[in-house]
């Protein structure tokens, strides 16, 4: 895998928030990637990174057997900055101590900054107090040889320490989250101003980087790309298209489970706009068929993977001849996890859309993305001359909307949802609220209830609606909407989807609850 040399490495000692570091490294215009503790030192050799950033952790420096940082990396010279647990550990590993904290600091806390030191430079002054986010137990009592403190908080005697010699930073707060309003800016500040990055790694490079390495990659061979509809995948396509031009074809095995009118979107784009070969497998029918009778979500999943894969490799067959399979994986779906509880976490839903695909094809990968985060795919679409309505399309699941009818799943039952659907996504729209919302979509539930419409009674179905806030899909808080926005949009689909006669709203929050019903 190539990578710009001007690059940060991240060690993830197991925190919950070390991809947020990667964020803000990236958009500092610093390439950066994460590196689980336990095979740091490899990846710094490779990287050969000007900067280092270790992250918090939900273990301690006092326990045994906890993580420590590769030996190799504090022999390099390079700067360090360490945050939460990359505090304790650096001060540890370098003769400071840390004790067991009797009553930790979580949440919002305020610092003052008690010295000048290179990290603050242009963000923080003398004397100035800030806001920050602490999450932590234990904390750091003795300083290290050279190291000196330069902000202190209420519970943190030593809540910021810095040595401008060897150019190690540490903080005891939390500097990517968002509840540091300043975290971004020191972030940026050991990037540039402490390691001397430029700053300049952007999207217009990373395409042409990649272009130049696909080229390499693939040769004259030939590439297989399976559309989804969704943006990852097009992105995949259109940048491999301008790679290697007429060398890829695109199949897109249509389930006729997407929404209102994507799929001939989809179609027209990359057959008309982009003159890209596509094969477009209508396989609504067989889709249907085998989803006759199916009521567990599992279950669903299992049989459209399974037939996805099956359709798929067919269709490969008949294009015949291609040595390499494109996908749209993406830098979370690579991030190896650091796990202190040993086993693997526990599946609460297997998303697992074209997964066995590569082993059973025999072929081998082109996954451009790999590197980059959802909102990065974005900005690469953009610049690859995506509609931005079109790649700023909230997330969809593979199985469309076959785990959003809970219980079984019919031609009828997908046609009343999807226009209902596409009333809700219309009038969010409208209302200018689709981009401030993660995912808004309806669920068409296997409930009837009684209405009166007319003079009539009605007997029909229920619609749930949903819509969403996240960062990442892993946690989410339900949106919440403006006075008369969702009695209006209840309204007008009860009056124009025949089969619906009730509209509710769902609140629940993730967890508790998932985002999907299913
Ligand atoms: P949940 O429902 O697990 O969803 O809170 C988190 C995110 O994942 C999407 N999702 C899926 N995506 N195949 C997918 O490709 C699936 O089977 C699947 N199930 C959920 C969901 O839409 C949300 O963005």
């Amino acid at each position: 895998m190539t990578h710009p040399t001007d690059s940060i490495l991240i060690v993830d000692f197991g925190s919950q928030v070390t991809q947020l570091i990667a964020r803000r490294v990236r958009e500092a215009g610093v390439y950066s990637e994460i590196a689980p503790f336990t095979t740091a030192d490899a990846a710094f050799a490779r990287m050969a990174p000007k900067g280092v950033i270790l992250s918090g952790s939900p273990a301690s420096v006092l326990t045994d057997g906890s993580p420590r940082i590769p030996q190799a990396i504090l022999d390099s010279g390079v700067p360090i900055l360490g945050i939460c647990y990359g505090q304790q550990v650096l001060m540890h590993q370098l003769g400071g101590s840390v004790t067991l904290g009797e009553s930790g600091e979580f949440g919002h806390a305020v610092i003052e900054v008690t010295d000048d030191c290179a990290l603050f430079d242009g963000v923080w002054q003398l004397g100035e107090s800030h806001t920050v986010w602490m999450s932590h137990g234990d904390k750091v009592t003795a300083l290290a040889p050279g190291f000196r403190p330069v902000a202190v908080s209420p519970g943190s005697p030593i809540a910021v320490v810095a040595d401008d010699t060897r150019k190690y930073y540490a903080t005891q707060f939390h500097m990517e989250v968002a509840h540091t309003p300043d975290g971004a800016k020191l972030i940026a500040n050991f990037a540039r101003h402490v390691c001397g990055l430029s700053g300049d790694w952007t999207m217009a490079e990373f395409r042409a980087a990649k272009i130049a390495e696909i080229r390499q990659q693939v040769g004259t061979g030939r590439v297989i790309c399976g559309l989804s509809g969704g943006v990852d995948s097009s992105v995949v396509a259109v940048l491999i298209h301008e790679a290697i031009g007429e060398q890829l074809t695109c199949v897109y095995v249509d389930h006729g489970l997407m929404r209102a009118g994507e799929s001939e979107q989809v179609v027209t784009l990359f057959r008309n706009h982009y003159n890209i070969p596509l094969v477009h497998v209508d396989a609504e029918a067989t889709f249907l068929a085998g989803l006759a009778g199916i009521t567990d979500p599992e279950a669903k999943r299992k049989f459209i993977g399974g037939a996805f894969i099956d359709i798929f490799e067919a269709e490969a067959k008949k294009v015949g001849g291609a040595d390499f399979l494109a996908q749209g994986t993406l830098y979370p779906d690579v991030i190896e996890s650091v796990s202190f509880t040993g086993g693997p976490s526990v599946t609460i839903k297997s998303h697992h859309n074209v997964g066995g695909l590569p082993d059973r094809m025999n072929m081998q990968l082109v996954e451009p993305l790999r590197e980059l985060f959802k909102d990065e795919v974005r900005a690469l679409g953009v610049e690859l001359g995506l509609p931005p309505a079109f790649v700023g399309r909230h997330p969809f699941p593979g199985p469309g909307l076959a785990i959003r009818i809970p219980g079984e799943v019919t031609k009828e039952r997908c046609d009343i949802l999807r226009k209902a659907d596409a009333i809700y996504l219309e009038e969010i729209r409208k209302a200018g609220l689709y981009d401030t919302i993660w995912q808004a979509f309806a669920v068409l539930l296997p409930v009837r209830s009684v209405g009166v419409m007319g003079d009539g009674r009605t007997y029909d179905n229920v619609l749930a609606l949903r819509a969403v806030t996240s960062t990442d899909g892993m946690t989410a808080e339900a949106f919440q909407f403006p006075g008369d926005f969702l009695p209006r949009v209840a309204t007008r689909i009860v009056n124009e989807v025949k089969g619906i006669n009730r509209v509710t709203y769902d609140y629940t929050s993730k967890p508790p609850g998932t985002i999907e019903w299913e």
